[in-house]
């Protein structure tokens, strides 16, 4: 059995060097005791009993991509919830309705990216609001993708299982048709309507590292809370990935304190961290 460990200022720096250059994320020096309780899991089950012989083993083993995944989902944080921001939901409610009734988008595909997802609660909550707002035969317009670097979250969004606490942001009226009934065997437990999941595609994408692939613009992206942990030469390199992938007059969601980031990048504020974007489109990877 390990005691309690303790993590060195230089093994520190070393862990802030490997994680920023494998997500983006940029570690402060008082993340020291947070790094530590979430890499303690990580160094019991390997039975090292210090960050130092972690460190060597995570070189030896840099290309090994399970590995390298643990280190990394270990450090992210995942918080989340659904209905996280209400008036970002309001503002999203509107955009369908107007992209619903306009002649010169009917029945064209709506793409909304959930870039940050996280266990799944965002695109979840995209997806009620749009099954709302589009009839049953018509839902199927909406393609939604759920993204996020850290491949043990979106294992659990995958299986789109919550605890009954968990749902208490969600609206009474979704409640119901959002979820299959209660499990006898785990009543707590509620899985998420299979209507619901269909509508959604989970994928890892590291934003930094990653080229965004996408054969046709983007309608609505959902960054939210992520741009927090990156410093501003990261966030600028996303904005700008985001900027080319989303269609002109586009809508961009970010977290409460991530908008002064977005505005360096010609999109227009719309109040409640909802942005437009400006401008033409510039090129689209494909
Ligand atoms: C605090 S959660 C935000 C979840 C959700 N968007 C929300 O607002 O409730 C931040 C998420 O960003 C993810 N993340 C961190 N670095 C990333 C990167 N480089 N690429 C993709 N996702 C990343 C983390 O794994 C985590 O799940």
């Amino acid at each position: 059995m390990i005691g309690r460990l303790t993590l060195s200022q230089p093994s520190f720096s070393r862990i802030s060097e490997l994680m920023y250059a494998r997500s983006g994320v940029a570690l402060r020096p008082q993340k020291n005791a947070m790094v530590v309780s979430r890499l303690t899991p990580v160094l019991r089950e390997l039975n090292m009993d210090s960050f130092e012989g972690y460190l060597g083993y995570l070189d030896n083993h840099w290309e090994d991509k399970d590995i390298v995944d643990r280190f990394v989902n270990a450090i992210t944080t995942n918080r989340t919830e659904f209905f996280r921001d209400k008036n970002q939901y309001r503002a999203l409610a509107k955009e369908l309705r107007s992209l619903r009734d306009s002649d010169h988008n009917a029945s064209k595909l709506i793409r909304i990216w959930s870039a940050a997802c996280s266990t799944g609660e965002e695109a979840y909550s995209i997806a009620m609001v749009g099954r709302e707002i589009f009839s049953a035969d018509e839902f199927g317009r909406l393609r939604i993708l759920a993204s996020d670097i850290d491949t043990e979250v979106l294992t659990n969004a995958s299986a789109g299982i919550f605890k009954s606490h968990q749902l208490n942001p969600i609206p009474r009226r979704w409640l119901k048709s959002g979820f299959g009934s209660p499990d006898p065997n785990d009543p707590l437990r509620r899985t998420i309507h299979p209507d619901l999941r269909k509508m959604i595609v989970f994928r890892r994408i590291n934003l930094v590292t990653d080229e965004f692939r996408f054969r046709k613009p983007v309608d609505i992206v959902f960054l939210c809370n992520v741009m927090i942990y990156f410093d501003i030469k990261t966030q600028d390199l996303i904005l700008e990935k985001i900027r080319r992938i989303l269609r002109p007059d586009g809508l961009l969601f970010v977290g409460h304190a991530e908008s002064s980031a977005v505005s360096r990048h010609g999109f227009l504020h719309l109040g409640n961290n909802a942005f437009r974007r400006t401008g033409d489109l510039e090129r689209i990877e494909v």
